[in-house]
């Protein structure tokens, strides 16, 4: 049993959404594309998980946020798919692939040939288990990575009203869902082991910003430690947490946001790989030419770093898609695929963006106690990476201008007094 499709998408994700976007801006027939998914819906825009899926009140669901509303362009639907030829083979584990025979094989025992593969896997939440703690199959301990992990959390967090919440982990997850378990009414704890929260992108003085607001809002950080063992009840429901400082909380809910792991593993020893992702190219393409990765799974070359990286971003996602499906489509006239890494999230009614890297000394500008607060990074004599809360569309474009030219920086204190203003003037 088996059919054969010119393009194969790997993967059901955010990825795979802008790719097939771009697939028929392109000019792609029908019965030439199919994207083979493990989940049972459309791509849809994953952030959305971490918020406003989470709200009590009039939360986002599909199909309102498919792909790919996240960048203002068409949602594409089920209904979109059929229209333009594109088979969704939904529900769906690919379990083998075979690049030197171009095929891949699903768990339902179906060969699927391709003549070009883009390989968009994304992730899988890593579990607690592998830090050697036991427990996370108890039914109100949660991951967050897809729709069916958001779905549990939901339930089990309208059981939870009223009761206490102990979020694993200080890094995207942990201060989205803190923040949505506050506003669902829920205490809070979070504990990490770094001191203080998005350890990752954050200097002590902007997580302090955020960490005092989340402390007005009732929420406990337990930082420098990890949890060591969960309190279970007969049922083998969880109770408490016991941490390795010796200390314990209590929980009706679990949260664990502990960090990634890029989903390799179907072409381990067939395609070089880097950085725990799919090694690629500045046109998206693999040690395999007919093959692509793109997305959390892809390390790609990334000018402003120097090097190789992944990216476990968004916007990463979106546009490494479409620049692989024109490098497909277009090999002779696509460019380098330069890419500005960038970085968001939302928050409580807070917003903030992060272009660039954050090496070298750091320059802050704006009021730390008012709405509007950001900070520079300047590296080897440029400024390389720039972040700002609460800033208006115009603004944050000048930042992502300025940060893209690394303009040479003699005086950081003259950067300091001009702030914002420095790149709004450039
Ligand atoms: P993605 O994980 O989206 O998709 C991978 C797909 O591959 C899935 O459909 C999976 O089922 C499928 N798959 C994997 N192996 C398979 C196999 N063997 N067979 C079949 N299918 C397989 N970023 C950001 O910049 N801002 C933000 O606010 C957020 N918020 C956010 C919230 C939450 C809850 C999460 C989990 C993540 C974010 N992110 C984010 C990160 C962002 O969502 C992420 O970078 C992109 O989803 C990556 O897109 P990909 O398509 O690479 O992977
Ligand atoms: P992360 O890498 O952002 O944070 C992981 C955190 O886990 C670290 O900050 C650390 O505090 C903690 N940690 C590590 N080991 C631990 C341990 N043993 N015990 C307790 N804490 C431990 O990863 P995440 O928050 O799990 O997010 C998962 C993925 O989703 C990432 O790729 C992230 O980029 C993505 N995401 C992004 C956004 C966004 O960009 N706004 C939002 C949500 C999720």
């Amino acid at each position: 049993m088996g059919r054969a499709f010119v393009y194969v998408i790997l993967g059901g994700g955010v990825a795979a959404g802008y790719a097939a976007l771009e697939f028929t801006k392109k000019g792609v027939s029908h019965g030439e594309l199919c994207i083979i998914s493990e989940e049972t819906v459309a791509p849809y825009e994953r952030p959305a998980l971490s918020k406003g899926f989470l709200l009590p009140e009039a939360p986002a669901r599909l199909p309102a946020f498919h792909t790919c509303v996240g960048a203002n362009e068409e949602r594409l639907t089920p209904k979109w798919y059929k229209e333009h030829g594109i088979e969704l083979i939904l529900g769906t584990r690919v379990k083998s692939a075979d690049v030197r025979r171009k095929t891949l094989l699903t768990a339902a025992g179906e060969t699927i040939s391709y003549k070009f593969l883009i390989i968009a896997t994304g992730a899988r939440a890593l579990k607690l288990e592998e830090f050697g703690v036991s427990g996370s199959d108890a039914e109100n301990v949660c991951y967050l990575r897809d729709l069916a992990d958001a779905t549990r959390l939901v339930d089990v967090m309208q059981t939870s009203t009223g009761g206490n919440a102990v979020v694993i982990g200080g890094g995207y997850i942990g201060m989205e869902v803190a923040a949505s378990l506050v506003i669902n009414k829920i205490n809070v704890s979070m504990v990490f082991p770094e001191p203080h929260c998005m350890g990752r992108l954050f200097t002590p003085k902007i997580a302090s910003y955020y960490e005092d607001f989340y402390k007005s809002k009732g929420v406990n950080f337990v930082k420098g430690t990890v949890l060591s063992s969960f309190v279970f009840n007969p049922d083998g429901k969880v109770t408490g947490v016991n941490l390795k400082d010796g200390s314990n909380l209590p929980a009706d809910l679990v949260v664990v946001g502990i960090g990634i792991r890029p989903n390799t593993s179907l072409f381990e020893g067939q395609l070089t790989l880097e950085k725990g992702g799919i090694k690629v190219n500045s046109r998206l393409q693999t040690s395999n030419t007919s093959v692509y990765a793109v997305g959390d799974v892809a390390s790609f070359p990334v000018k402003i770093f120097g090097e190789s990286r992944r990216l476990e971003h968004v916007d990463a996602a979106r546009k490494s898609a479409r620049h692989a499906v024109t490098a497909i489509m277009e090999p002779d006239t696509t460019p380098e695929f330069d890419y500005l890494p960038f970085f968001y999230s939302r928050v409580f009614s807070f917003s903030w963006q992060f272009y660039g890297d954050n090496v070298g000394e750091t320059v802050y500008f704006g009021d730390f106690s008012g709405p509007s607060f950001g900070a520079y990074w300047v590296h080897k004599g440029h400024l390389i990476g720039s972040f700002l809360e609460g800033g208006s569309k115009e603004e944050y474009e000048a930042i992502a201008k300025v940060t893209r030219l690394k303009p040479a920086i003699d005086d950081l204190s003259e950067l300091e007094r001009q702030g914002l203003g420095f790149v709004v003037a450039l």
